[in-house]
C-alpha cells in the first residue's frame, strides 16, 4: 500500500489534485469534508452534528472525526492499493491517532502532500467557487474562520510531518496541470512508490 495525505489550506487545490492522483494511481480517496457533507445530505445525526460546526468554520471534535476516518478506511480497504487521505489529519492529535490507525491495520503514512498556497489566493479561489458550489462553508466570513483555523490549529502539522521525514512542499501556484507534475515527481521519487495505471 501506499498511504499518501493531502495537505493544505482551505481551497489549496486537495480535492482537485486528488482526483488526479486517483486517476494516476487508482488510489482510495477519503476526503472527511466530503463524508460529512454527505451526511449532512442524508439528514442524519451525524450530519446534523457536523454542520454545527462546519458552516461556522470549526473543526469537528477529534474523537468523533477519528472515528468516522476509521470507519471509513475499514469500509473502504478492501485490496485498496493505498489511500489519500484528503482534510485529515488537521491537529496533531488526529496525525498520532492516524498513524496508530494505520500501525493496527499493518501500514503507514508514506508521504505528506503540503499544497503551500498564500492566503489571498486561498480567499479568492473560495469567494468564486461560492457563486456555484452551494456549499454552506463559502461565505467570506466563514472562508476567514476557516483560514484562522487552519493557521491556529492545523498548520503545526507540517513542521510535524518534516520532523518525520515525510513533508514534501508543493508550491500550489500555478495550473492544475503544472501543480500535478511536481507532485507527481515527489511521489515517484519516495521509496516504494505507487504504480501509475497503464
Ligand atoms: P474540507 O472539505 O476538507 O474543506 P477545506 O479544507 O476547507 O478545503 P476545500 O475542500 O474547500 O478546498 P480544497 O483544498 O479541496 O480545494 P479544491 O480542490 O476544492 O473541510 C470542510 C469542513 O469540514 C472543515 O472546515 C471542518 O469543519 C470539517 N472537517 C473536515 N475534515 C475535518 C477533520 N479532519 N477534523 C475536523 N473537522 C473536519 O479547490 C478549491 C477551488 O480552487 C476550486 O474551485 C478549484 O477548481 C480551484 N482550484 C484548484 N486548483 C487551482 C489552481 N491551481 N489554480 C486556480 N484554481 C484552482
Ligand atoms: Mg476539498
Amino acid at each position: 500500500m501506499f498511504n499518501l495525505v493531502i495537505f493544505g489550506g482551505p481551497g489549496s487545490g486537495k480535492g482537485t489534485q486528488s482526483e488526479k492522483l486517483i486517476d494516476r494511481y487508482g488510489l482510495t480517496h477519503i476526503s472527511t469534508g466530503q463524508v460529512l457533507r454527505d451526511e449532512i445530505k442524508a439528514g442524519t445525526e451525524l450530519g446534523k452534528i457536523a454542520a454545527t460546526y462546519i458552516d461556522h468554520g470549526q473543526l469537528i471534535p477529534d474523537q468523533l472525526m477519528v472515528r468516522i476516518l476509521a470507519d471509513e478506511i475499514d469500509r473502504l480497504k478492501g485490496d485498496s492499493a493505498g489511500f489519500i487521505f484528503d482534510g485529515f489529519p488537521r491537529t496533531i492529535n488526529q496525525a498520532e491517532r492516524l498513524t496508530e490507525m494505520l500501525a493496527e491495520r499493518g501500514t503507514k503514512v508514506d508521504a505528506v502532500v503540503g499544497l503551500e498556497v498564500p492566503d489571498e489566493e486561498l480567499t479568492a479561489r473560495l469567494i468564486e467557487r461560492g457563486k456555484v458550489s452551494g456549499r454552506a462553508d463559502d461565505n467570506a466570513e466563514t472562508i476567514g474562520r476557516r483560514l484562522e483555523v487552519y493557521h491556529d490549529t492545523t498548520s503545526p502539522l507540517r513542521d510535524h510531518y518534516i520532523d518525520k521525514g515525510l513533508y514534501h512542499a508543493i508550491p500550489g501556484l500555478g495550473t492544475i496541470d503544472e501543480i500535478f507534475e511536481t507532485i507527481k515527481s515527489e511521489i515517484e521519487s519516495c521509496p516504494n512508490p505507487p504504480i501509475p495505471n497503464a
